[in-house]
């Protein structure tokens, strides 16, 4: 069987994807708690840049090790560095890939859920107290989060039965656009809301006072885990880009629609709570408990309810797509079997380990280690360690390991693109003993 790489037709496909995988539950659902939880503007303004200075060099590095060896993530890494220590990184990166994408299909399982909820019209008059009761009863009855998370789940591997081009970037051509233009209406139409002055001013005025030490952590961790760094996901789709491209202004526009998309969801998010002045809650309750009593209250709130998850929905699932294809491609080259075949594989990898995550959310799971629950393990594994120890990784082997003249010109195309050198000091000097540090002082916290 022919193994040459099926990849991205276009620049603008290349940049669609690529997008379509930055651009997530991260952005949308985890950002604007994350933002409240650490001062709001002041945290902007340490993850902008925090992105600028670390996150868009190590996305660079990644993409261009995707470049370099042409295959996923552990074949190009032993093609790159036969020396076997860096097998390491291939394989938390992989495992990263599988942790984050079982509990991501769980979440992606609930917006679907929410997402009929709100089109039936069930928000109409409800009460948080009332959600609240909802949203527990969902999760406690087992049988409906994995249900949803195995449609979920079943729809990726549809879109990547239809392989790179007519799959993966087709599907994200058209979804980006619509997502982006759902976004810019959800954002109009909170402009008409009393509390909008409040929730910008809270996004733009900043709080020095809550930062600490965490706080640049949890923006890091945001910044990475936001552009898909670490897992696999943009190795891989740096093997679709074609080698004219050049990656440095693909990376810039990815990370800027990146920022800005986070920036978008706290101006609906936040002038919405503060509007109805209810208190600003964290984790997923800001998204299912908070939000929905309130689309219940507003004059068009059945449209902009729908919207609202239906932008989280098509979010979702241009990330986990990503996530997906990281895997796919290794089980194909690992196996040399059909696209069909790694994907059956996978669908029933990630759909036991999705349905036991979903499961380990029941109040009566005993699926709990150390007083914590495995869906919680999981993104902390995942989140916290191994996608910063993969990025900190990737900076090291393409910053020192790697040939210089090699990376600079994975980089840069023909045409050598101003700014190259600095991303690649960066790269070299400033990534490695920034992440390192950061990374070890959450472990001693
Ligand atoms: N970037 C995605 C988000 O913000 C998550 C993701 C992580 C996607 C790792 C692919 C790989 O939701």
């Amino acid at each position: 069987m022919s193994m040459q790489q099926d990849t991205f037709g276009s620049k603008l496909g290349a940049i669609a994807a690529i997008a379509g995988s930055a651009v997530g539950l991260g952005n949308i659902w985890k950002f604007p708690y994350v933002c409240a939880e650490n001062g709001g503007a002041a945290f902007l303004i340490i993850y902008i840049l925090l992105t600028m200075t670390i996150s868009i060099p190590v996305l660079l590095a990644e993409l261009s090790l995707g470049r370099m060896g042409q295959q996923d993530v552990y074949h190009s890494i032993l093609r790159l560095a036969p020396n076997k220590r860096w097998i390491i990184l291939a394989i938390s990166s992989l495992m990263a890939a599988y942790l984050i994408l079982s509990f991501y299909c769980v979440i992606s399982g609930w917006t679907m859920e929410y997402l009929w909820q709100a089109l039936s019209g069930q928000f109409q008059g409800v009460t948080e107290q009332y959600m609240t009761e909802r949203f527990v009863s969902f999760v406690n009855s087992g049988h409906r989060p994995i249900f949803w998370t195995l449609i979920f789940l079943a729809l990726n591997s549809i879109i990547l039965g239809f392989g790179v081009s007519k799959g993966i970037e087709r599907c994200n051509k058209l979804l980006i656009p619509l997502l982006f233009i759902m976004l810019i209406l959800l954002a109009i139409s909170a402009t008409r809301q009393a509390g909008w002055r409040e929730g910008v001013e809270f996004l733009l005025r900043p709080d020095w006072s809550k930062v600490t030490g965490r706080t640049i952590l949890a923006a890091l961790g945001q910044s990475f885990f936001s552009l898909s760094i670490g897992a696999g996901a943009m190795l891989t789709y740096g093997s679709y880009v074609d080698k004219k491209e050049n990656l440095m202004s693909i990376a810039i526009i990815v990370s800027i629609s990146s920022i800005v998309i986070a920036l978008l969801a706290g101006l609906v998010i936040f002038p919405t709570v503060f509007t109805y002045d209810v208190a600003l809650s964290s984790g997923p309750s800001l998204v299912f408990i908070t939000l929905p009593p309130l689309f219940g209250m507003m004059n068009g709130g059945l449209v902009v309810g729908t919207l609202f998850f239906a932008l989280l929905f098509l979010a979702a699932i241009t990330s986990s797509t990503s996530m997906l294809e990281s895997l796919v491609s290794f089980v194909i080259h690992t196996h040399h079997i059909t696209r069909a075949r790694a994907i059956l594989i996978l669908y029933s990898a990630v759909g036991v380990l999705g349905s036991i995550l979903a499961l380990s959310q029941m109040d009566s799971s005993c699926l709990i280690l150390l007083g914590k629950n495995l869906f919680d393990w999981a993104d902390t594994v995942a989140s916290n360690h191994l996608m910063p120890l993969a990025g900190l990784a990737t900076a090291v082997l393409a910053g020192h390991y790697i040939e210089k003249n090699k990376v600079i010109d994975a980089l840069s195309s023909k045409e050598r693109y101003p700014g190259v050198d600095v991303i690649y000091l960066l790269l070299r000097w400033v990534c490695p003993p920034a992440i390192a540090a950061m990374y070890l002082t959450a472990f001693i916290h």
